[in-house]
């Protein structure tokens, strides 16, 4: 493996957000994260809400410059899943190879595995990958992916370093 894995993590949950109910995907994701042997810079909530969760990619892809975002939660077939519309309203390129694979990967121990719409790509130095919204799902998911996103990361920071965006 090439590369440190350095993530923030974005729980999108209107109930979480609300305090109705306890976080459990952050922290799950959290540990998965460490457990790959990454660092994790922050962990923070919003409501399924298109604009919000437009304003915290932003805020980490641009004003923080993390590697790496993974979202939980919002990917899914209810009227207020829309994390991945969100996200694509943020992206500059998409990377539909890691959604690919973590679907595929993970299909053999769910056939639900196909209902998350979760999507991934780049803005600016930083990628974000959406994963599902229960703690099991975003760690199977974040589980088949975490040996290729150290590459993945270097890739994009070394490009960075080449091409100063600003
Ligand atoms: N993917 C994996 N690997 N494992 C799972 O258990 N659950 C699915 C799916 N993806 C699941 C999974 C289910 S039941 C749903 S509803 C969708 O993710 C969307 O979840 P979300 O809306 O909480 O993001």
């Amino acid at each position: 493996m090439s590369g440190e894995l350095a993530a923030a993590v974005v729980t999108v949950s209107d109930r979480t957000h609300r305090g109705e109910r306890e976080d459990l995907s952050g922290p799950a994701l959290v540990n998965a994260v460490e457990q790959a042997g990454g660092r994790v810079l922050s962990a923070t909530v919003v409501p399924d809400e298109r604009t919000e969760i437009e304003r915290e990619l932003r805020r980490l892809a641009d004003d923080e410059a993390v590697p790496l975002i993974l979202t939980t939660g919002g990917t899914g077939f209810a009227p207020r899943d829309v994390t991945p519309e969100a996200t694509r309203n943020v992206l500059e390129r998409e990377a539909p190879g890691l959604a690919e694979h973590a679907r595929i990967a993970t299909l053999p121990r769910t056939r639900f595995a196909v209902l998350s719409r979760g999507i991934a790509g780049i803005r600016r130095r930083t990628l974000i990958v959406n994963l599902p919204g229960s703690p099991k799902a975003a760690r199977e998911m974040f589980e088949v992916l975490a040996p290729v996103l150290p590459h993945a990361l270097a890739v994009l920071r070394d490009a960075a370093e080449d091409h100063p965006t600003s």
